[in-house]
C-alpha cells in the first residue's frame, strides 16, 4: 500500500470532512530523477474540517515513498532565510528559550548552527536525513526515538519543529513524544505555513503530498486539547508566503475562541481563484510562445513540480529550469521533460522571460539585476505580474 485514504481530522477527530480543492493527480513533488520517467501519480486533494478549520490532504503517502534515500530536499541558504532565522531566534530568546535544544526535522542543520552562533551550546538535531550538525540522530521523531534520546542525552528545554509539523500524519504520537523528551518548563516552538495567508494570496503551489495539513491556530488548539500542552503565544512571519510560529508550554488552554473565522468559504473561493490562476498562467505562457519568446523557469522547489503538473507544462512552454541545488541539476521536473540546469544558464541563454517558481525568495529579483537590465523579465506565477 503506497498511500492510505485520510478521512478523519487529525486535529479534532471529526469524520465529516468536506472536499474543497483538487489539483488533479500529481507525481511526488521532490521526486527528481535524471531521466524523465513514468512517475506514480497520487491524488492531490484537500479536505476541510468544519469543526476545527484544518485543511488536510485526502491521502497520506507512505513515508518510504515520500522520503526515500534519494530524497532531494535541502533548505535554501538565502537572504530571506538568514533574516527569518534572525527574527525567529530573537523571538525564541525573548520567550525565555534556553538549552538544551532539540530540533526535530533539522535537515542540513542550518538553524541549529545559527543557534550555536548565538551561544546555544547543547544542541541536537533529529531527522532521518540529518546532516551538517553534530550530534544528530538519523531517525523519525516518535515516542521510541524520544525516549532513546532522553536516556542518552537527557531532557530538552527547547524543542523546535520548523516546517515538520505539517508533514506529520499522527499528531497525537508527535505530542506524546514531546512529552517524553521535554523538561517540565520546556518551550516548544512549532513553525508551519499559515493556511489563512495561503488562501488570501492564492498560493496553491504550497499544496503537495508532503504537506499533509494546512494549519490554523484553531486547529492547533484542537489537537493540543487535553494533551497537557497549550499555546502561549502566536507569532506571524511573512516568509514563504506567510508562516506562523506557535510557542507552546505545559499548561491548560484558557482561550475560548480564536480570531480566525470559519475558513470554508475561503477554501471554496481559493479553489475558484486557484483554477482561474492556472488558466491565466497557461494562457500567458502560450501567448508568449506564440509570439516566439523564450521562457525558462527559475528555481526547482517542490512548488515548481506542483505548478508544472497542475497546468501540464513541458519543454513546449519552458525551455529549462535553473536551480542552485547541485543534486537537482541534471534531473527533470518530476512529471515533465523540462531539464534542470545550473543557475549560470540564465545569463548564458538570456531567455526573454523567467517564470519565478521559487517565488518565496523576493531577493532573486535584485540578485538577477543583470538579467533584468539586459531586458529579461520575471513572471510571478500566482499574481501573473511581469517584473
Ligand atoms: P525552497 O522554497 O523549498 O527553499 O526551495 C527553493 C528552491 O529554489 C531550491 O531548489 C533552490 C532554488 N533556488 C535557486 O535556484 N535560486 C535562488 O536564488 C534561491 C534562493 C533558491
Ligand atoms: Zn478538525
Amino acid at each position: 500500500m503506497i498511500y492510505k485514504l485520510h478521512s478523519v481530522c487529525r486535529a479534532c477527530g471529526n469524520s465529516e470532512l468536506v472536499p474543497v480543492l483538487s489539483l488533479g493527480s500529481q507525481p511526488l513533488a521532490n521526486a527528481f530523477t535524471p531521466e524523465p520517467i513514468q512517475h506514480t501519480l497520487f491524488p492531490l486533494e484537500v479536505l476541510y474540517c468544519d469543526r476545527c478549520t484544518l485543511g488536510q490532504l485526502s491521502v497520506v503517502v507512505d513515508a518510504n515513498e515520500l522520503y526515500p534515500s534519494s530524497y532531494k530536499y535541502v533548505q535554501s541558504h538565502s537572504e530571506t532565510m538568514v533574516q527569518h532565522f534572525d527574527a525567529l531566534a530573537g523571538d525564541i530568546l525573548m520567550a525565555g528559550g534556553r538549552g538544551p535544544v532539540l530540533e526535530i526535522g533539522s535537515n542540513d542543520g542550518s538553524f541549529l548552527t545559527h543557534l550555536r552562533t548565538l551561544g546555544f551550546v547543547d544542541v541536537v538535531g533529529m531527522d532521518p536525513a540529518a546532516s551538517g550538525i553534530e550530534p544528530s540522530v538519523k531517525e523519525q521523531f516518535n515516542v521510541n526515538s524520544a525516549i532513546a534520546l532522553e536516556q542518552e542525552s537527557g531532557f530538552r528545554n527547547l524543542i523546535i519543529g520548523r516546517h515538520v509539523f505539517a508533514h506529520i500524519d499522527d499528531w497525537d504520537e508527535f505530542i506524546k513524544a514531546i512529552n517524553h523528551i521535554a523538561f517540565p518548563d520546556a518551550l516548544i516552538v512549532i513553525e508551519v505555513p499559515y493556511a489563512p495567508d495561503m488562501l488570501a494570496n492564492n498560493l496553491w503551489s504550497l499544496i503537495y503530498s508532503e504537506h499533509l495539513s494546512y494549519v490554523t491556530e484553531r486547529s492547533v488548539r484542537a489537537v493540543l486539547k487535553g494533551s497537557g500542552f497549550a499555546i502561549q503565544r502566536v507569532i506571524h512571519y511573512s516568509v514563504h508566503g506567510g508562516s506562523v510560529v506557535f510557542l507552546i508550554k505545559r499548561g491548560e488552554d484558557t482561550k475560548q475562541f480564536s480570531h480566525e473565522e470559519d475558513q470554508l468559504q475561503k477554501w471554496k473561493q481559493f479553489s475558484v481563484d486557484c483554477h482561474a490562476n492556472q488558466v491565466g498562467l497557461k494562457m500567458l505562457l502560450m501567448k508568449l510562445r506564440l509570439e516566439g519568446k523564450s521562457i525558462c523557469g527559475y528555481g526547482a522547489p517542490a512548488k515548481a513540480t506542483v505548478i508544472c503538473n497542475a497546468i501540464q507544462l513541458s519543454t513546449r512552454h519552458l525551455d529549462f529550469v535553473t536551480d542552485t541545488t547541485p543534486c537537482k541539476v541534471g534531473c527533470t521536473i518530476p512529471g515533465t521533460d523540462i531539464p534542470i540546469v545550473e543557475p549560470d544558464k540564465l545569463l548564458e541563454k538570456q531567455p526573454d522571460y523567467a517564470l519565478l517558481l521559487a517565488w518565496n525568495y523576493p531577493e532573486i529579483l535584485d540578485n538577477e539585476s543583470v538579467y533584468r537590465a539586459r531586458g529579461g523579465k520575471f513572471i510571478m506565477p500566482h499574481s501573473l505580474k511581469v517584473l
